[in-house]
């Protein structure tokens, strides 16, 4: 037997996200640009929308909106995240079963698109369609977050497992097309307990675009300027969590980044 859809959200997020630091830089980067805090987000691809019930938790004048094309994701995001947030909170979060190609009425002062999901729009027409729609939607001063991998590994066919406590994560790059930067990614967990190997629980068709490119269609979708950034080493070979705005950085085998766009 498969795992129970609950389950496969929970792993995922356990083993993939980390919203709470995503919040951090998204603050402390606006900050930095705007000289003020960001009050609004729209979480794109949200999933379980964890980000965006985090983001309410920030303070009384958080208010956010996670959307996604999903059921599933969003229904255990409700009953999970939403859940535990108090009447306050609630009244300012709220999922939104929808594409993000679409346009909406509320106008956030961030937008994000993380773990990469954008690279579902596979040719420059369909992305520079997306990041148009996005800088539409965002305030006058508002920010587009996205983050980015790379590096000599990641066009190679490998599986890397990463070990938690109750399971083992495998992400499986299991074709790459050199013709057309085209993926296929899967996820498969370990489970401890019964000890099953539970294959392909996500699946990624996606392009493998790298950071010039993602660059030239964000200015050529009408933002004014993009900011990328690097991670900090912690002297063992590893990153240290945290970025800064760079132009310049040496290759590595597997590297993950953001990019900031903005509005003004
Ligand atoms: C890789 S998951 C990202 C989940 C979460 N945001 C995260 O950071 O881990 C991608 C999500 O994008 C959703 N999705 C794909 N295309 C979409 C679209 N056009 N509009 C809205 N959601 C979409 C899928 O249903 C899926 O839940």
């Amino acid at each position: 037997m498969g795992l129970a859809v609950a389950e496969k959200y929970r792993l995922y997020e356990s083993a993939v996200q980390c919203f709470e630091n995503d919040i951090n830089f998204i603050n402390q980067e606006f900050k930095k640009e705007f000289g003020k805090l960001p009050k609004f987000l729209r979480e794109d691809f949200g999933g379980t929308g964890a980000m965006a019930c985090g983001w309410v938790k920030q303070g009384k004048d958080r208010q956010a909106r996670a959307i996604d094309l999903d059921d599933d994701p969003i229904k255990y995001g409700i009953e999970n995240h939403y859940a535990a947030l108090t009447t306050s909170e609630k009244r300012r979060m709220e999922y939104i079963k929808g594409n993000v190609l679409d346009q909406y009425e509320f106008v956030p002062d961030v937008i994000v698109a993380f773990n990469f999901s954008y690279f579902i729009f596979k040719s420059r027409k369909a992305l520079l369609e997306y990041f148009t729609q996005v800088r539409k939607s965002l305030k006058s001063d508002g920010a587009f977050f996205l983050d980015i991998f790379g590096g000599t590994e990641a066009r190679q066919l490998l599986e890397e497992e990463t070990e938690h406590e109750e399971f083992t994560y495998i992400w499986d790059c299991d074709s790459y097309n050199p013709l057309t930067d085209d993926c296929l990614y899967y996820i498969h967990f370990k489970t401890h307990a019964d000890k099953k190997l539970h294959k392909k629980v996500f699946t990624y068709d996606w392009r493998m675009w790298g950071l010039p490119e993602i660059t030239d269609i964000l200015i050529d979708a009408g933002f004014s300027k993009v900011e990328t950034y690097w991670e900090g080493e912690d002297g063992k070979g590893s990153g240290d969590g945290n970025f800064y705005r760079t132009k310049n950085a040496g290759n590595c085998e597997s590297w993950v980044t953001y990019l900031m766009a903005t509005t003004k």
